[in-house]
C-alpha cells in the first residue's frame, strides 16, 4: 500500500501591529531615510507589513499559527509525532524554535527541529515532513514557517527595510492512502550566498560581523525568476502533469514583479495566483503557508484542487511542492 502525506488543516498568525508604506516612510523620515508609498508599490507591490512587538519571538507567532492549523485539522496537540519549524530568525542560537513551540503547545516527546533555508524554508520543511511520513516515521506532523525579519533589518538601508514583515503559517500534514503531496523538488547553490545574507555571528560572547540583512536586489531578481520556473516544471514533470493542471499558484511572496514574471512563464493567469505580498510584505519562510491559509479560509482554495507551492531564497535555495489539496 502506497503511503502519502496530505494537508489536513492550515493556520496562520500575523502580529497586530500593521504599518502601511506611509506609516513606515514617516518612521524612517525621523531617521533621515527617504522613501515613499509610490516607490515601494511600483517596484515591489508591497503596501503594508506587520511587525512583532518587542519581546515577541518567532516561536510566539508559530504557536498561534500552529493552534489554528490543529483546530482546522480537528487534532489535539498530543496527537502530533513531528514538529518542523522553518525559520531564519529563531528565538535563540539554540535550542531550536521547534522545541519552544512544542513546549508552548504543552506536549513533549515527539521530534522537533528547525530547518534553515531562508525564504525556501517552508518548502524544505514540507519536503522533509513528506519524506518522513512516507518512510513511516511520522503520522501527524506540524510544519510551520515563522519569522520576525523586522529584527534583522537595517532601518537605515531603504533598499531592504521596506521589503520585509513578520508572521507565521502552519500546515497539519498527515499520513494518507491518497495523495496528498504529489511531488517535491528542492535545491541549493552556495556560490550565491553573498547576494542575500545576514553576515554576522556570535563568538566569544559578542556579535561579530554585521548581523543585518544585505541584498543585491537585481541579482536576486534575475536568479529568482529562472529557478522558480524551473522547479515548478520539475515538480509537474515528476507528477506527470502539465501547467494547465495548476488551479492555484502560491509562490513565495517577495515581489509582485517576480510573481507576475513566474506566472507568465508558467502560463498561469494572475487570477490563479494567491497574492499576499501587498498586505504582508516578504515574510520569508512564513510567506507561503500564510498565503495558503488565507486562500483556504476565504474559500478560494477547495478540496481536490491542485496547488503549486514554490519558493526561492538566500543560499541560494529554491524548490517547489505540488499538492492535491
Ligand atoms: N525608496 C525610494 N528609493 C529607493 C528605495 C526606497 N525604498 N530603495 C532604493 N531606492 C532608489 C535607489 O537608491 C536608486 O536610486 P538612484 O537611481 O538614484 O541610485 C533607485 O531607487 C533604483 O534602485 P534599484 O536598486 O536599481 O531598484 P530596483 O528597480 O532594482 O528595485 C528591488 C529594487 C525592489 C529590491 C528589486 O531589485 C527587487 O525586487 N529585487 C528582488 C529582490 C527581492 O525581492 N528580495 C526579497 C528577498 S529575496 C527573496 O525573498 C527571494
Amino acid at each position: 500500500m502506497s503511503r502519502y502525506s496530505r494537508i489536513a488543516g492550515t493556520g496562520s498568525h500575523l502580529p497586530p501591529r500593521r504599518l502601511s508604506n506611509a506609516d513606515l516612510a514617516a518612521e524612517l523620515a525621523i531617521q533621515g531615510v527617504e522613501t515613499s508609498d509610490e516607490w515601494i508599490v511600483e517596484r515591489t507591490g508591497i503596501r503594508a507589513r506587520h511587525f512583532a512587538a518587542e519581546g515577541v519571538g518567532s516561536s510566539d507567532l508559530a504557536v498561534q499559527a500552529a493552534r489554528h492549523a490543529l483546530e482546522a485539522a480537528s487534532w489535539q496537540a498530543q496527537e502530533l509525532d513531528l514538529i518542523i519549524v522553518a525559520t531564519s530568525t529563531p528565538d535563540m542560537v539554540f535550542p531550536s524554535t521547534a522545541t519552544m513551540v512544542q513546549h508552548k503547545l504543552g506536549i513533549a516527546g515527539c521530534p522537533a527541529f528547525d530547518v534553515q533555508a531562508v525564504c525556501t524554508g517552508f518548502i524544505y520543511a514540507l519536503s522533509v515532513a513528506d519524506a518522513m511520513i512516507r518512510a513511516g516515521s511520522a503520522k501527524k506532523a506540524l510544519v510551520i514557517g515563522a519569522e520576525v525579519f523586522s529584527r534583522i533589518l537595517d532601518f537605515k538601508d531603504r533598499t531592504t527595510c521596506v521589503l520585509f514583515g513578520d508572521g507565521a503559517g502552519a500546515v497539519a500534514l498527515e499520513a494518507s492512502d491518497q495523495p496528498g503531496l504529489l511531488a517535491t523538488d528542492i535545491h541549493a547553490d552556495g556560490k550565491h550566498r553573498d547576494i542575500l545574507c545576514v553576515p554576522g555571528h556570535v563568538s566569544g560572547g559578542s556579535v561579530l560581523g554585521d548581523p543585518v540583512l544585505k541584498m543585491d536586489g537585481q541579482a536576486v531578481f534575475k536568479l529568482a525568476v529562472g529557478v522558480l520556473e524551473e522547479t515548478a516544471r520539475t515538480s509537474l514533470a515528476k507528477a506527470g502533469l502539465q501547467e494547465s493542471a495548476i488551479d492555484w499558484l502560491i509562490p513565495h511572496q517577495a515581489n509582485i514583479r517576480i510573481m507576475q514574471s513566474t506566472a507568465r512563464k508558467l502560463k498561469v493567469p494572475m487570477e490563479k495566483v494567491v497574492v499576499t505580498v501587498d498586505q504582508h510584505g516578504n515574510t520569508s519562510a512564513a510567506s507561503i503557508p500564510l498565503a495558503l491559509d488565507l486562500a483556504v479560509r476565504d474559500g478560494r482554495i477547495q478540496r481536490g484542487q491542485t496547488l503549486m507551492l514554490e519558493g526561492v531564497g538566500g543560499g541560494f535555495t529554491w524548490g517547489s511542492v505540488l499538492v492535491k489539496y
